[in-house]
């Protein structure tokens, strides 16, 4: 793409897919809206994820439910107008990815209006990720905390923990990739399942409370930069501590996944 006669060039699925055949951990950090992008865009990071987050982080709901589709359209596309190279995954929100048509016609909109490169929905639903592949959408799976279906859960806990649960975690992750997801963002799992895993596929596995293993870090960005009240999970990282700025602190977290050195075994389970 050409831009004020500079060449820039966007990251796009299959650089994700390279990174990981080369063992270079993918950045990713949930932003919200323009300025923020830029300053997560300059910085490096490889993955700007529009999380249906937003409702809890920008819009002060109690959890991700209230999220409607016009939502992620429009943080989308505050978004992708000023993200220069980072790849850019939108959230399919709270209900809207049921049936196939509607999970098109929403996945549509997300890529159409909203700028996104790839949607995400959360859960094991292969058909529905078989469809839209088809229809030639790029979709990231997401599996472990799922936090749409907090009500069902009972909470917002690790998954995985028992051999069981941990197998069919894997088995889902398994059918995911085999539908034709592009990535999995894998949420609050043991580390040792979220390593099995991410040896096992191909995609690239972007983990948040998952352990060092994963193929790449993804957290909420308001989080890392110790914004708002309320009690951190222990898998995030207050990156402002020591930082000159909010740009100084993006760059450390850049440099600490693309090192390893986050996240260290006080962020795992
Ligand atoms: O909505 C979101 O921010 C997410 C991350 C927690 C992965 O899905």
């Amino acid at each position: 793409m050409t831009l004020y006669g500079e060449t820039t060039k966007m990251l796009t699925v299959s650089d994700l897919a390279a990174m990981k055949r080369a063992g270079e951990k993918i950045s990713c950090l949930t932003a919200y809206d323009a300025s923020f992008a830029a300053v997560l865009d300059n910085a490096g990071i490889d993955v700007l994820l529009v999380g249906d987050s937003l409702g809890m982080v920008v819009q002060g709901e109690a959890s991700t439910l209230p999220v409607t589709i016009d939502d992620m359209v429009y943080h989308g596309r505050c978004v992708a107008k000023t993200r220069r190279r980072a790849f850019l995954i939108v959230d399919l929100p709270f209900a809207s990815y049921a049936l196939p048509e509607q999970a098109l016609n929403n996945a549509a909109r997300l890529m159409r209006e909203g700028g996104a490169q790839m949607v995400k929905l959360e859960g094991a639903k292969p058909a529905i990720v078989a469809f839209l592949v088809e229809q030639g959408i790029p979709v990231c799976g997401h599996l472990g905390l799922l936090p749409q279906s907090v009500n069902r859960l009972g909470g917002y806990r690790v998954q995985g923990r028992d051999a069981d649960q941990a197998e069919r975690i894997l088995a889902d992750a398994e059918a995911l990739e085999q539908a034709g997801a592009g990535a999995l963002v894998l949420e609050c799992v043991p580390a040792e399942l979220a390593e099995r895993i991410s040896r096992r596929l191909a995609i690239p596995v972007i983990g948040i409370g998952a352990g060092a293993a994963c193929d790449g870090q993804v957290l909420v960005l308001y989080d890392m930069l110790d914004i708002g009240a309320g009690k951190r999970p222990r898998f995030s990282k207050n990156f402002m501590a020591g930082a000159a700025g909010i740009a100084d602190a993006v760059g450390r977290y850049h440099a600490a996944v693309k090192s390893g050195e986050f996240p260290g075994s006080e962020h795992t389970y």
